[in-house]
């Protein structure tokens, strides 16, 4: 299996108003919002991959501060691989550094893993099975 796109992690400061371009104009269907590392998070269904809108629950969260520093936008990319297990070590073969040393379960319960972002040229990417 080639990896895929699995979603797209957008962050918002307004969960309702930020999906209503997607409810109104593109009229994808829409899940949740379910609540994952202290964030409300709507899931958008492209098909094989999705759209996340990001809202934080406080402002010490991560999003939270993502959007004090950077203010609203992308905020991270998933992508789904066959084995997290082989990518994680490879990615440890490699020197890529990650945030997560062991799968944890992230939204919809999957097991996730981040890369930390100075590892990734600057993009926060997020690893998925
Ligand atoms: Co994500």
């Amino acid at each position: 299996m080639k990896p895929t796109i699995a979603h797209l992690g957008i962050a918002v400061t307004d969960l309702d108003a930020a999906a209503s371009f997607y409810r109104k104009v593109l009229h994808v269907p829409c899940r949740g919002p379910e609540e994952a590392d202290g964030a409300r998070i709507l899931h958008l269904d492209f098909g094989e991959a999705e759209v996340e809108l990001l809202a934080p629950m406080t402002p010490d969260s991560p999003i939270g501060r993502f959007l004090a520093k950077r203010g609203p936008g992308i905020h991270h990319i998933c992508y789904r691989v066959a084995d997290l297990d082989a990518s994680i070590a490879a990615c440890r073969e490699h020197g890529y550094t990650l945030v997560d040393e062991v799968p944890r379960a992230g939204a919809n319960g999957h097991r996730i893993a981040f890369l930390h972002p100075k590892a990734t040229h600057g993009t926060l990417i997020e690893l998925t099975e």
